[in-house]
C-alpha cells in the first residue's frame, strides 16, 4: 500500500495557465421556476448570500492571477449567473447559444452584444445548445454533451463554427443535465511544448452517461479520475481548472482527495446558495479564448 505522500511525491509536476473568465453577479438570483431537478421554487432563496458566495469565487480567481471579465446582470433572468451557459469561445470566435427553455432565452442577445464588444467573430446559432455548459475544449477535441439541453444538431453545428472534432456523449441523469456537470476537464492545455501534460485529462462520473459514450471515455481517457457518486451529486465534478489549480465545492472531499494524489491543488469555494439553481462553480464561470 502506498502512502498519500508516496503518491503525491510520484504525481507528475503541473503548471498553472493564465485564464480569462466572464462572470455575471447573481444580483437578480432566485429560483421562480424549476427547469432542472434542483429548482424548487417553493424553497427560499438568499440574494445576499448568492452575491456573498459568489464574490469568493471571482476574489479568488483574481488571488490565482486570473482575469475576470463581468456581464451586467438583466433583471428578470436569474440564471444569467450560470455565464457557462452564455456561449463557447475559442481562439476569438464565439458561439451564441440557443437555449432550450424560454425562461432564459433573452439572456442570449446580452451574451451576443457582449462578444461582439469584446472583439469577438460571434456567430449565432441555428440549434439549440447551451454553450459551455455542454460543450468541452480537451486539446483540440470538443466534448459535446446532449439528452438534455443542447442537441445533437447543435454538435455538428459547433463541429462546423470551429472546424474541430466533435465527441457527442449522451447524458442519461436528470440531475447531471449539462456536461459540465458530469465532467471536469482538468488539463485544457495540451502538449508538453506548451507547459501541459502530453494527453490532457478529464475527471468524470461514469453513472451519469449511457453505455456507449461510457466505453468511449475509457477509450479515449484511460487516466481519467472517475468520481464517486458521493462526490458527483454535490457537484463536484462542476468545476474550473487551470492545470494545476481546481476550484471545487468543499463537499466533494473524495475528489479533493483524488486531485492532490494526482498533484493538482484542490481549492473549495462553498455556492451552496448558487446550488439552489441546479449550477455550481463551473456554471458561473465561462471561458473567455482569444480576442485581446
Ligand atoms: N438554472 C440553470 C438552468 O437550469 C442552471 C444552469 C447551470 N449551468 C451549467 N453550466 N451547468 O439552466
Amino acid at each position: 500500500m502506498s502512502t498519500p505522500e508516496a503518491a503525491v511525491s510520484t504525481a507528475p509536476a503541473r503548471t498553472a495557465h493564465h485564464r480569462r473568465y466572464l462572470m455575471c453577479k447573481p444580483e437578480h438570483f432566485t429560483v421562480n421556476y424549476s427547469i432542472n431537478p434542483w429548482m424548487e421554487p417553493t424553497k427560499p432563496t438568499d440574494t445576499a448570500n448568492a452575491v456573498a458566495q459568489w464574490q469568493k469565487l471571482y476574489d479568488l480567481y483574481i488571488e490565482l492571477g486570473h482575469e475576470v471579465e463581468l456581464i451586467e446582470p438583466l433583471a428578470g433572468y436569474p440564471d444569467m449567473v450560470y455565464t457557462a451557459n452564455g456561449g463557447f469561445l475559442i481562439d476569438g470566435r464565439a458561439y451564441v447559444p440557443e437555449f432550450r427553455f424560454v425562461e432564459r432565452q433573452g439572456e442570449s442577445p446580452a451574451f451576443a452584444e457582449w462578444f461582439r464588444a469584446a472583439g469577438y467573430d460571434t456567430v449565432m446559432p441555428k440549434e439549440v445548445n447551451e454553450g459551455e455548459g455542454d460543450f468541452l475544449l480537451v486539446g483540440d477535441v470538443i466534448l459535446a454533451g446532449t439528452g438534455f439541453r443542447s442537441t445533437g444538431d447543435s454538435h455538428r453545428e459547433v463541429g462546423e463554427v470551429f472546424g474541430r472534432e466533435v465527441v457527442s456523449l449522451n447524458l442519461i441523469d436528470p440531475r447531471f443535465y449539462h456536461l459540465d456537470t458530469a465532467i471536469a476537464v482538468l488539463d485544457p492545455v495540451q502538449g508538453t511544448e506548451n507547459g501541459g501534460p502530453e494527453r490532457a485529462n478529464i475527471a468524470y462520473l461514469p453513472g451519469a452517461f449511457d453505455d456507449t459514450s461510457r466505453a468511449i471515455l475509457e477509450e479515449r481517457f484511460p487516466d481519467a479520475i472517475l468520481v464517486s457518486d458521493e462526490d458527483g451529486s454535490v457537484f463536484g465534478l462542476n468545476s474550473a481548472s487551470d492545470g494545476y489549480n481546481v476550484v471545487i465545492s468543499p463537499r466533494a472531499k473524495g475528489f479533493e482527495k483524488q486531485l492532490r494524489e494526482r498533484g493538482y491543488n484542490p481549492i473549495t469555494v462553498d455556492l451552496s446558495e448558487l446550488l439552489l439553481g441546479g449550477g455550481g462553480i463551473k456554471c458561473c464561470t465561462l471561458e473567455l479564448r482569444g480576442a485581446k
